[in-house]
């Protein structure tokens, strides 16, 4: 079968026609990355400022992850779990070493690692935390985004994730995101809270940032109540916010950390879940896993995916140009009424547009960022995230808010 596409039209005409409609892509057709760069069929290149939803935070195709991908795809890409295979357990050791936690639960997905994590902490609390199995609760954020499974948009508050997608899920309980009160509040007036789970910024959401000492504060309420403080780090871990982790900002060590998206790069589905023994230990064989959960080529991309964002400083880049771009953004806010903000950490950052939810407004600035060379997408009707690779250089940064301030000044509504 060939795969050769004539031009953008014919491949969002195949798509539209063959594809569920489960998502709705800005129109462009992009057959080429590199870097912080990608190009379309008709060979446009475009400043990638998305990054697959912060998946690529090394840039596209690095050399180090595909060559990495390449050499073990040649030997042995599957043993499932039934052997054992010369790579995970290495694999285990470099990653339980980088992220200081005794052990490690390889899967593929976000949305998997999340559903491990709460099956963790549920187990946890009826084996080691007196809870009666079937009553555990676990705490969650207003506007939270864990991922699609059905467990999950159990306790998503989003209509378009969660609406006659029922019956839910019980044992979760929603909180103010960035409220310390109604957190301790639900801590003491809920029986049997095990977990809380939480994004140390909430990305889909649209990048809100919670008060400095908020993460903390909440670390030593899970504590005082003997909760286990969850961490999904999948958007925001790996260097994304300007340190290896969010949660580092502010010193904390999550009881049980959840990974996913630029653990691999982009190059491939990898996530993990991390935690000590006292909590991993209550997972015993044939009790939870997957099938391509740890193999062999997910073992070695992300060894080199977290070769790459050491050796090449990512958290510390992104963490400097995030300060000027957000420094350079403000500077223009002050003479345009479009936009009434920006906020984000390292290079997880967006704006607010000055108007309604419903409208098509951010839309139409995704689509002339685009025909100016930059790609972004709209989050929550009026809210843009910008993301990009965080292998991006100073200058090309200050070429990117040029392209964006002068698309905002053209802009009419
Ligand atoms: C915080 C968070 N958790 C989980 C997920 C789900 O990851 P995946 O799409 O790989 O299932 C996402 C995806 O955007 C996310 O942002």
């Amino acid at each position: 079968m060939s795969l050769t596409i004539k031009n953008s039209e014919q491949a969002i005409e195949l798509e539209n026609k063959h594809g569920a409609h489960n998502y709705h892509p800005l129109p462009v057709v992009l057959n080429k990355g590199e870097g912080v760069y990608v190009w379309d069929v008709e060979g446009k290149r475009y400043y990638d400022f998305l990054s697959a939803y912060s998946a690529v935070n090394q840039g596209h195709c690095h050399p180090k992850i595909v060559n990495a991908m390449m050499e073990q795809a040649k030997t042995l890409t599957l043993t499932s779990r039934a052997f054992y295979n010369d790579v995970l357990g290495s694999y285990e050791k470099y990653m339980t070493e980088f992220f200081g936690f005794d052990k490690i639960l390889p899967m593929n997905t976000g949305a998997e690692a999340v559903e491990t994590a709460i099956k963790l902490c549920r187990k946890w609390a009826y084996e080691k935390n007196n809870i009666k199995e079937n009553d555990a609760i676990i705490v969650v954020c207003k506007d939270n985004f864990h991922g699609r499974t059905t467990t999950i948009i159990s306790f998503s508050n989003d209509a378009d994730a969660c609406k006659n997608f029922g019956p839910y899920t019980p044992g979760f309980e929603k909180v103010e995101y960035n409220n310390l009160e109604d957190l301790e509040k639900t801590f003491k007036n809920t029986k049997n809270v095990a977990g809380f789970l939480v994004e140390p910024i909430q990305g889909e959401a649209g990048v809100y940032v919670p008060d400095a000492g908020y993460l903390t504060k909440a670390k030593a309420l899970c504590e005082k109540y003997g909760v286990l403080f969850i961490a999904d780090e999948v958007q925001t871990g790996i260097a994304r916010t300007g340190r290896i982790l969010a949660v580092d900002h502010e010193n904390v060590k999550p009881d049980i950390l959840i990974l996913g998206k630029a653990l691999s790069g982009g190059v491939y589905p990898v996530s993990a879940v991390l935690a000590n023994d006292n909590i991993m230990e209550v997972i015993k064989p044939g009790q939870h896993g997957s099938t391509f959960g740890g193999n062999p080529i997910a073992a070695v991309v992300a060894i080199a995916a977290l070769d790459v964002v050491k050796d090449e400083n990512l958290a510390e880049n992104a963490e400097k140009l995030g300060i000027i771009f957000r420094a350079k953004i403000n500077e223009f806010l002050v003479n345009c009424d479009l936009v009434n903000s920006v906020r984000g950490k390292g290079l997880l950052n967006a704006i607010l547009i000055n108007d309604t939810e419903d409208s098509t407004t951010a839309w139409d600035i995704c689509m002339k960022l685009r025909d100016n060379g930059l790609l972004a997408k709209p989050t929550h009707g009026n809210i843009i995230r910008f993301a990009p690779p965080l292998v991006m250089t100073e200058e090309q940064l200050l070429d990117c808010v040029s392209i964006i301030t002068k698309t905002l000044s053209e802009f009419k509504k």
